[in-house]
């Protein structure tokens, strides 16, 4: 089976909670890598990873001390990028995004340089987004960037009644299009 046929299977059985058809496109792996300065990024957080082709981007440009810690409820994800990607950077956690907090604690890390999201804010729910975006300002601080993509705009309300600032880019490479947004404080 191919990446994109196991994706859109996923898609079928977790309809509510993987909010795509198939894995983002290499431009838009670009425009999601774009914000972030390796050079200054010492932790990283991945939220909802899916097959892991951000995981693989960012592993592949993070300095060699520096750590991703990725969240990906579903188990087929998470055992797919458990079996593809050996990298002693990265942890990968199998739960929700919005107990972020505790296993960051877990780990003693209490700052987060660049949270890259793909969580389908769409239709996830909203006591869960809720409980990520607090999280994630709370760890950002005012140096760190939220990096987001959606398809479409409705978010963009609830990022800027989070972040002081929220910029977003549009790219029409990908299936659906996307828009990126990139929020700090
Ligand atoms: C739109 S897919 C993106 C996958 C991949 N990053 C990409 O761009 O191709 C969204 C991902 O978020 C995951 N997800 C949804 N809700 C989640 C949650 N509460 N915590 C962690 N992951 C979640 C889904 O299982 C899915 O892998």
């Amino acid at each position: 089976m191919t990446k994109k046929s196991k994706f859109f299977k996923e898609f079928i059985k977790e309809r509510k909670t993987v909010g795509a058809i198939s894995p983002s496109s290499r431009f838009l792996t670009r425009k999601m890598m774009a914000p972030i300065d390796f050079d200054k990024a010492d932790v990283i957080v991945e939220l909802g990873p899916g097959n892991g082709v951000f995981t693989k981007e960012l592993l592949l440009k993070m300095n060699p001390k520096a750590k991703l810690l990725s969240f990906e409820l579903s188990n087929n994800f998470y055992e797919h990028i458990n079996a593809n990607i050996n990298d002693d950077r990265l942890v990968l956690i199998n739960d929700s995004a919005d107990r972020l907090e505790h296993y960051l604690a877990i780990e003693g890390i209490h700052k987060v340089d660049y949270v890259v999201s793909s969580l389908p804010l769409a239709v996830i729910p909203n006591e869960v987004k809720e409980k990520v975006l607090n999280s994630c300002v709370k760890l950002l601080g005012e140096d760190g960037t939220y990096i987001q993509f959606q398809y479409s705009l409705n978010a963009r309300k609830l990022l800027q009644s989070k972040f002081k600032e929220v910029k977003y880019k549009f790219t029409v490479v990908n299936i659906p299009p996307a828009f990126v947004y990139s929020c700090s404080n």
